[in-house]
């Protein structure tokens, strides 16, 4: 497929990006060929998204060259990219939520025939190229009613609509379940095929080892290395992302006791609308036990979290922690009898940027010891208890002054687990632990749930790194549409299993 006279499709030579405080890409270097599907790996925060920015017209490069099938371009604009056959497909979609997927696909780019919207002309159009690809939606159907696979599959036909032969794809499987992520490779080979050049970028690196004609290594803004997949095996890419040796998620020995901790029996929960969020869910996790959630986004994950933490009431049903009937308690009141909880979304649950990482300490735990003295804020327990959380959970910061914001997102993370295991609590609520960390933090916080659960906590683990689920947890639960449809065996079941169940396609 590869013709070494066609000139490459990319070549960026030596291309620097700064940010006030961040060099984001520093001294770059990639080649990507026509024909060929080109894998970016590299930890969060390593400057993929802006290296793909960059050659995208989003930011203009302080220093290096931008070549375009053999040319030396300059990029004002997303709109001088387009031209040149450029399209990028980013990491949170932008698609208009109350437009079709015609006009969402023509929207910015409008048909027009003696000045009218020729809608007719570019229905055939999408369909073509929908056909041709493998990439299938109603083209009249909104896009609200859309799952995430079709979404994607939208943005992409908007892209290819524009006439793009170069295709950037920002960590698109992120979102994807196991049988999502088949098509999209499905979808890719045939754009491949078609003469066109993909840009791939992920951290999942058995996928990144399946799809990718060529892989780009980039750590700390710099390109490390340019390898053939049959060169490297996983392990060996994920050094080259950290540049040091890693552990792997695994556990098992059983530390599984039989000590009831959180229980919840018959659980409903109705939205204001009368739409049901959660139907009859019951579980127990016992001392010493790590129950997973599995589930597609949206299917009730949030809402059972949110419950167990008592900021929802649940229509029916109870929860009882330690045998104790919880129901009725405040979140305050339950975080003080010993549920520890890791929000799924640091930047509005977690910590308060804007503050500093000790003023963080204290959050949601001012009314317990160290931070408070009887009524009193005890800001110098709260001080030496920071510190204390950074020497011994590895937070990486010049010191417990700076703002939250500053920290790298694994950072913040491991502060918060930090400050959630300091109230001694007995069950540790974990919503996607891991999600946007990068490899490094990712193994640290596997390991201190691992010593959670070690220490006999009960803890529920809600994610959607299927990996993380199977490798941390001593039974995992399937989650749709707010009920619980299967019981998986993490010693047996593949994320494949998982995934069908996820979608109902297990017969359910
Ligand atoms: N618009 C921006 N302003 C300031 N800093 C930024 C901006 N975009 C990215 N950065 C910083 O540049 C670095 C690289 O980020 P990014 O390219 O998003 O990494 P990746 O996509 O590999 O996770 C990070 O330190 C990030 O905080
Ligand atoms: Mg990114």
């Amino acid at each position: 497929m590869v013709d070494s006279d066609v000139p490459p499709a990319v070549e960026l030579r030596h291309i620097t990006k700064k940010f006030p405080g961040v060099v984001a890409n520093s001294d770059v270097n990639l080649i990507v060929r026509r024909g060929t599907v080109h894998a970016i790996v590299g930890e969060n925060g390593a400057g993929k998204s802006t290296l793909m920015k960059t050659l995208y017209g989003m930011h203009k490069p302080e220093e290096g060259t931008i070549g375009i099938d053999g040319e030396i371009v300059t990029l004002a604009s997303p709109a001088d990219a387009i031209s040149l056959g450029i399209g990028m497909v980013h990491q949170h979609f932008q698609l208009a939520d109350n437009l079709t997927v015609l006009e969402n696909v023509v929207l910015g780019d409008e048909p027009t025939r003696a000045g009218w919207l020729d809608f007719k002309a570019a229905r055939t159009r999408i369909n073509e190229i929908a056909e041709q690809y493998g990439l299938e939606v109603d083209p009249d159907v909104l896009v609200e009613e859309l799952g995430v696979g079709d979404r994607q599959r939208v943005e992409i036909l908007k892209v290819l609509y524009r006439g793009a032969r170069t295709l950037i794809l920002d960590e698109p499987t992120a979102v994807l379940v196991p049988q999502e992520v088949d098509e999209l490779f499905d979808a890719l080979r045939e754009l491949k095929d078609e003469g066109l050049a993909i840009i791939f970028i992920s951290h999942k690196l058995d996928e990144v080892l399946k799809v990718a004609d060529e892989i780009t290594v980039i750590r700390r803004g710099t390109t490390v290395a340019s390898v053939l997949p049959s060169q490297v095996t996983s392990k060996q890419l994920a050094e080259l992302m950290v540049g040091s040796e890693l552990p792997t998620p695994q556990t098992h020995e059983s530390t599984v006791t039989d000590v009831a901790e959180l229980r919840l029996d018959g659980v409903s929960l109705m939205s204001d609308a009368g739409r049901p969020l959660l139907r009859d869910v019951s579980f127990v996790i016992h001392r010493g036990e790590v129950l997973g959630i599995a589930g597609v986004e949206g299917n009730g994950q949030a809402e059972l979290v949110e419950t167990v933490m008592g900021m929802r009431t649940p229509t029916s049903g109870t929860v009882a922690l330690a045998g104790e009937d919880i129901t009725g308690w405040s979140t305050r009141r339950r975080r003080e009898n010993g549920i520890a909880y890791i929000p799924e979304d640091r930047n509005r649950h977690g910590l308060l940027m804007e503050a500093s990482l000790w003023a963080n300490r204290m959050l949601g735990h001012q009314t317990m010891a160290p931070n408070s003295r009887g009524p009193f804020i005890d800001r110098k327990g709260a001080r030496a208890d920071t510190q204390r959380i950074v020497e011994s959970y590895d937070v990486r910061t010049p010191s417990i002054d700076v703002l939250a914001s500053s920290l790298s997102g694994g950072n913040q993370q491991k502060l918060i687990v930090g400050r959630e295991m300091s109230g001694r609590p007995t069950v540790l609520i974990a919503a996607h632990p891991t999600r946007g960390v990068d490899v490094g933090a990712q193994a640290a916080i596997w390991g201190l749930l691992r010593d959670a659960r070690r220490q006999g906590l009960a803890v529920l683990l809600i994610s959607a790194d299927l990996d993380e689920l199977i490798g941390l947890s001593d039974s995992i639960k399937v989650i749709l549409r707010g009920r619980f449809v299967a019981d998986a065996d993490p010693q047996h079941v593949t994320p494949e299993q998982l995934g069908s169940a996820m979608t109902g396609a297990g017969g359910q």
